[in-house]
């Protein structure tokens, strides 16, 4: 109906993955390229919004027109996605946070030995659960990454997270989720409708959930 549904809004995207250090030259991490999140930032300039994309290590070119914040660790993540959270008025967190780090990292190079290697993990912060619980009017979108019981996983993280919409993405299926172009994913909100989306190029998801999530919140007054 607009030709600018996100006009005046400021969205706040994650992208990527995270790093967690082990020693100066190695680090855990996960195989997300920033696509999904990337095409998201590009879609919702064109639709109007002022947009941040906080972003893992990635190879991609800076979305035109959006502000980028490079970040490494969870912890940096945290850092800067609160920093930006009062000020914005959407939230969507497509980032592929490491749920552990290790909990020792060397400042200098190991050494290998011939034994095995134990490596104590931690948790890091869970950012969206936090985002949830200092919501004010802000719209919160999170993905979900899974393998198995997709539906069920998903609607418990739009619940304990309190969020406004969670993607769900079942990463096992050929053509979704980590490194292609494409992504099969279903929009659930949280007033329980949901919206199945065939395979699309990332960017035609990322039009479709922004649809959504404009939807949503033209109606609202701030
Ligand atoms: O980057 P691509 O290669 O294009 O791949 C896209 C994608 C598969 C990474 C993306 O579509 C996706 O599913 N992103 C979410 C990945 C994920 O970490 O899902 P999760 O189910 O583990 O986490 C649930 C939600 O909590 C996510 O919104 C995540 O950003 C958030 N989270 C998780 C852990 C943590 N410590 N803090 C968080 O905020």
């Amino acid at each position: 109906v607009h030709s600018l549904p996100l006009k005046g809004k400021h969205v706040l995207i994650t992208a990527g993955p995270t790093r967690e250090e082990l020693d100066p030259v190695r680090f855990f991490s996960n195989a997300s390229t920033g696509k999904m999140g990337y095409s998201i930032a590009s879609q919702a300039v064109a639709m109007g919004a002022r947009v941040t994309l906080i972003s893992g290590p990635v190879s991609l070119e800076a979305p035109t027109g959006a502000e980028l914040i490079q970040v490494e660790s969870a912890e940096q993540m945290f850092e800067r996605v609160l920093q930006r959270y009062d000020e914005a008025d959407i939230v969507i967190k497509t980032a592929a946070v490491a749920d552990y780090r290790p909990k020792f990292s060397s400042s200098q190079k190991m050494k290998k030995s011939e034994g095995t290697l134990v490596i104590e993990m931690e948790r890091t912060p869970d950012i969206l659960k936090e985002l949830g619980r200092r919501k004010r009017n802000q719209i919160l979108v999170g993905f979900a990454a899974e393998t198995n019981s997709v539906e069920e996983y998903a609607k418990r993280k739009l619940q304990e997270k309190n969020l406004d919409f969670i993607v769900a993405n079942n990463v096992s299926e050929e053509g979704a989720g980590f490194g292609t172009d494409t992504n099969i994913v279903t929009i659930y909100r949280r007033d329980g409708e949901h919206i199945e989306l065939p395979l699309l190029q990332k960017k035609e998801v990322a039009d479709r959930l922004l649809a959504a999530v404009a939807a949503v919140s033209g109606s609202e007054t701030k």
